[in-house]
């Protein structure tokens, strides 16, 4: 949620933050700003609305400047606005601030200030801080990074900031607490900031991630200097970047979400890639080796997540009770973290997340790690947070997920959680011998049918075209097909803002079957297993009431087909792995709904990808 990025050398600041900005908008669209350092003084670019609405603003304007700021916002305090954009200035407008996160007693402090003469333009939280900056700087005659210290002292809340102040133009200074923030170290005495490493591979690929209450200070041609916010000076730790640039653009695709869709043949078995080995009959994840036996010896294992995360983690909590025997719950990041939960040090607390950051996933862990449970990680996004916080934990390799909507992260989650219950259950005894060759055998075919799935675009799209005007959708499921269920209707309405719910297909009847008539679109996974023939009474049910049934059914199906108004055939597979092809047909189906009603596929409205809010 908001994304920042800092430039610090010898080139242009304004292009180079500017492009970061349009990399880190998936992280929120409601406004951007870009402040410099020049002859002027500080110039300060802010505008409502997309990161194209900035340049096209500033276009005209002068934009010089070897060191800049700026900002991609996603609202919390105070309107979307021109005066609530970031970069936020002092009072004296010396100082120029942006920030990602909450200050939670802005509210305490702004009245302190307010006392002491400040005049505050904005509704910011991110205003009070700038100027508890400069009051600090101006009282206790320090410099401007010593004020950002003692400030930070001050702060409840979460922040990654970067100031830059006109008393000193050869200087950023950064620091951070629960919000992410990397630096680039670039090649020639320059540096690169951001929320993320998206908008700095370009340049360089040494990175130095801070961690919490750490402050950094950058100056050009001299070095990075780190601090504990205790003052003491700390060794950076520098990593090497694995991203790749091209993962970072459309390929040739009309949005993100179509082109990671169509990833997903090759993000599945890159995840895969190194953890299955069919021929000798083994599972392992590399990241998790020295866990194994602690999860199998699990009292419990709780999973935390939020969004299409938690979608995930139902379909895992699935396979790991069918496949291991160990009980699992699947909570909701953000409930359990303030529900004083029972964990025990048997305990192995799972927290999933694409971008690693999600706030409530972060809090929930730290609570879990609080009363001695065992924690892990599974993350799509190198070098984040919760992988950092974590034991140990399993990447998912998918590649920079753009779209704002969950996609191959989905199935990537699922496939790390498909390879921990097959490992754990392999070790346990509790799956046999011919069961575990005979799923991780489909295993390894799940990429080629998901590309089958594929080719199903022009048909899907077809009967998007068909239900793109419904107001409302049901979408049914049956055991790990209920999560999937769940998923579809996720999709459709973040993306198409039409109103869907996902329902155990069975509870339908204790509810929405009352909103069933001619009008509404009803999509049911109905693929050959356990719950096949119950899934086929709903389907029966469903059509008595004259709703419209759009079923995704095993390939050669007939019983649906003769029912259903339209269906999508997926190739067969061994039942646990169901969720990994049903999904496809239903992210297709949203994406061609958005595009055919206008919306913005890529960044639907009111939304972030990167959730580093409460
Ligand atoms: C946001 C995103 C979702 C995502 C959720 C959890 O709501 O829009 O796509 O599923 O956050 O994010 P995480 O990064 O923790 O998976």
């Amino acid at each position: 949620m908001c994304g920042i990025v800092a430039y610090i050398g010898d080139k242009e600041a304004f292009p180079i933050v500017l492009k970061g900005l349009k990399r880190l908008e998936y992280r929120g669209y409601d406004s951007a700003g870009i402040a410099l350092i020049n002859n002027e003084g500080i110039a300060n670019f802010k505008q409502k609305g997309k990161v194209s609405f900035l340049e096209e603003y500033a276009e005209d304007k002068d934009s010089s400047g070897t060191i800049g700021i700026g900002h991609t916002r996603w609202a919390t305090h105070g309107l979307p606005n021109d005066v609530n954009a970031h970069p936020h200035l002092s009072g004296d407008g010396k100082i120029a601030l942006i920030h990602n996160g909450i200050i939670e007693n802005y509210d305490t402090l702004r009245e302190g200030l307010k006392a002491r003469g400040h005049v505050f333009h904005s509704e910011t939280d991110t205003e009070v801080l700038v100027h508890l900056i400069e009051d600090i700087k101006n009282n206790e005659k320090v410099s401007t990074a010593e004020a950002v210290r003692l400030a930070l002292n001050n702060v409840i809340g979460a922040y990654a900031i970067v100031v830059m102040s006109i008393e000193n133009p050869g200087q950023l200074i950064a620091a951070r607490k629960s919000s992410p923030l990397v630096i680039g170290i670039g090649k020639s005495g320059d540096f690169y900031l951001a929320s993320d490493a998206t908008p700095i591979v370009e340049y360089t690929n040494e990175v130095v991630y801070l961690d919490d209450e750490e402050i950094a200070i950058v100056e050009r041609n001299k070095g990075l200097r780190l601090y504990n916010i205790q003052n003491q000076e700390k060794t950076p730790y520098i990593q090497e970047l694995e991203l790749q640039l091209e993962a970072l653009e459309k390929g040739g695709y009309e949005h993100f979400m179509l082109k990671e869709i169509h990833e997903q043949p090759r993000s599945i078995r890159d995840c895969f890639r190194g953890r299955l080995n069919v021929d000798k009959g083994w599972v392992g994840l590399g990241g998790i080796k020295d866990y194994e036996q602690k999860l199998a010896n699990a009292n419990r294992i709780i999973m935390v997540a939020c969004g299409t995360s938690w979608h995930a983690a139902l379909v895992g909590e699935y396979l790991i009770e069918d496949l291991t025997r160990i009980p699992v719950e699947v909570e909701y990041a953000s409930e359990f973290r303030y529900r004083n939960p029972i964990i025990s040090e048997n305990d192995v607390v799972i927290a999933i997340s694409q971008s690693g950051e999600t706030a409530d996933t972060l809090a929930a862990l730290e609570l879990a790690k609080s009363k001695g449970a065992t924690i892990l990680g599974i993350c799509n996004v190198v070098g984040s947070s919760i992988s950092r916080i974590t034991d140990a934990g399993s990447y998912t390799h998918a590649g920079p997920e753009i779209g704002v909507a969950s996609t191959k992260a989905f199935t990537a989650q699922v496939t790390v959680l498909t390879l921990m219950a097959l490992a754990i259950g392999h070790r346990k005894g509790t799956i046999n011998e011919s069961k575990f060759r005979r799923i991780i055998s489909e295993l390894e075919l799940i990429p080629d049918k998901v590309a089958e799935v594929l080719r199903e675009n022009d048909h899907i799209e077809h009967i998007a075209s068909i239900y793109k005007d419904a107001a409302n959708a049901l979408y049914l499921g049956r055991g790990n097909s209920f999560p999937v269920a769940l998923e579809g209707a996720l999709k459709l309405k973040e993306i198409s803002y039409i109103h869907a719910e996902g329902y155990p297909a069975a509870e339908m009847k204790h509810g929405p079957i009352a909103l069933i008539d001619e009008e509404m679109p009803v999509y049911v996974i109905a693929t050959k297993g356990t719950s096949y023939e119950k899934v086929v009474s709903n389907i029966q049910e469903v059509k008595a009431r004259k709703g419209k049934i759009i079923a995704v059914v095993t390939k050669g199906d007939t019983q649906v087909k003769g029912m259903a108004d339209h269906v999508i055939e997926i190739p067969e597979t061994d039942e646990h792995l169901v969720p990994l092809l049903a999904t496809i047909p239903f992210q297709l189906l949203s994406y061609h709904v958005a595009v055919m009603r206008g919306c913005n596929v890529d960044q639907p409205r009111n939304l972030a990808k990167s959730v580093t809010v409460e």
